[in-house]
């Protein structure tokens, strides 16, 4: 009789924004005439910039002759994409990264899901807490993490590095020494990030306790600030150490396109064996390529007009953060976050919990955001707020929180 993996009844309720939904969905049940402003999930809400649509109308039309049809991608991408990623991702910052370290896929969240299959089961991961609840949960899915203590609701062999208001939400190297670290800078969900001086702290401090830095830098777009690094690569000694994950969603406004790329660098090795060839391995072996029309969009995020289109769009988001950030300041809220990343990060008023502020702010303003409790324990008694929304809607948003009255 056929047995399923356990690993998976260990996991505690739903994926964290499945469950708001399905609260907003069953609020919009009961209510259907209120008018609800999602600033929940980090999903954008812009069309595709011009350049991108064009560069996808291209594509669409060269599959639909004969002599420019495409049928299976290459497994690790296409050249033209991966060799633009080198360009202006890696050398323009000084980094030297080649086209067979950079590895197409369909979105950085399936990515931070899948590499933790390269390490050995026993390996102990460490993680921010608060943190993106992939990282956690597909380490659950793969066995990795113990037992779930569900009154403080972590798990027995996860590493917790507290990212607090106390600390500036910046973490500190954790006394047992881990064999993956898992970093998301500037950081989902804090909004908050380090200086390049800090974070290559932590490249020094992978290389002398012999982990592997997991950097998902899907926000790096986001950076506003000089002394901030937009590749962990900007860190001396980072290719004998670190994956890096970068994502086409948040710069580019792909979402719903779906593309992504993992960054691993072939001085990254464990003993003699090389994870880059390990993960080529595997990407042949369960992935076969995002599509050519998406990789064809991806490439035009690079052109000149598509850099140009897209610097607008992150200015457009930025502008949303400032109204987040500036408005609950001044309403009296304690606010992080919002100048380097589109997330803004709040005290919930009044020690009211993370859910109960959700559950407040749904029903008094009809206004969606992530409670803090749903990334980790640290997270509980903060709020999340994304900047992805319409400028109209995020305005509306905020007259409406400081007249809820709380
Ligand atoms: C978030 O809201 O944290 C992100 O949008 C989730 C994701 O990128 O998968």
């Amino acid at each position: 009789m056929f047995r399923v993996n356990e690993n998976y009844q260990k996991l505690p309720g739903s994926y964290l924004f499945s469950r708001i939904a399905g609260k907003v969905n069953a609020f919009l049940q009961a209510n259907p005439d209120q008018k609800v402003i999602r600033l929940g999930i980090g999903d954008v809400t812009q069309p595709l910039a011009p350049a991108i649509i064009d560069a996808l109308h291209r594509a669409v039309d060269e599959m639909a002759c004969a002599e420019t049809f495409r049928g299976y991608a290459p497994d690790l991408g296409y050249e033209f994409l991966r060799s633009a990623i080198v360009e202006n991702d890696y050398r323009a910052r000084g980094c030297d990264i080649s086209v067979d370290e950079i590895f197409i896929s369909d979105g950085a969240k399936s990515d931070s899901a899948n590499i933790q299959e390269l390490f050995a089961d026993c390996s102990r991961i460490a993680v921010c807490d608060p943190v993106y609840p992939v990282y956690v949960d597909s380490n659950v899915m793969a066995g990795r993490t113990g037992t779930y203590d569900a009154a403080s609701e972590v798990w027995s062999d996860v590493i917790y590095m507290p990212c607090t208001m106390e600390n500036g939400f910046v973490p500190e190297f954790p006394r047992e020494t881990p064999d993956i670290i898992y970093l998301c800078l500037p950081n989902n969900p804090t909004g908050t990030t380090i200086t390049k001086e800090q974070l290559q702290g932590w490249v020094d401090y992978a290389i002398k306790s012999g982990a592997v830095i997991i950097y998902d830098a899907a926000y790096e777009a986001y950076i506003s600030e000089e002394n901030v690094a937009h590749s962990i690569y900007e860190c001396e000694g980072a290719k004998t150490c670190a994956i890096e994950l970068r994502s086409f969603s948040k710069n580019a406004g792909f979402t719903g396109v779906r593309l992504g790329c993992t960054v691993v660098p072939k001085e990254l090795r464990c003993g003699d064996v090389s994870l880059n060839a390990m993960w080529a391995r595997r990407h042949g072996t369960k992935f076969n390529g995002a599509p050519y029309i998406v990789q064809r969009a991806g490439e035009a995020v690079y052109s000149e007009e598509g850099k140009a289109q897209l610097k607008e769009q992150v200015a457009y988001y930025m502008r949303n953060a400032a109204v987040i950030r500036d408005g609950l300041k001044e309403a009296g809220y304690t606010v992080f976050g919002g100048v380097n990343a589109p997330y803004i990060w709040m005290k919930t008023p009044e020690k009211m919990s993370s859910w109960d502020f959700f559950d407040y702010l749904l029903e008094k303003a009809n206004v969606v955001g992530t409670p803090g409790s749903g990334f980790g324990p640290c997270g509980e008694g903060y709020f999340r707020l994304t900047a992805f929304g319409s400028y109209e809607n995020t305005q509306e948003a905020l007259e409406r929180i400081r007249k809820s009255g709380c």
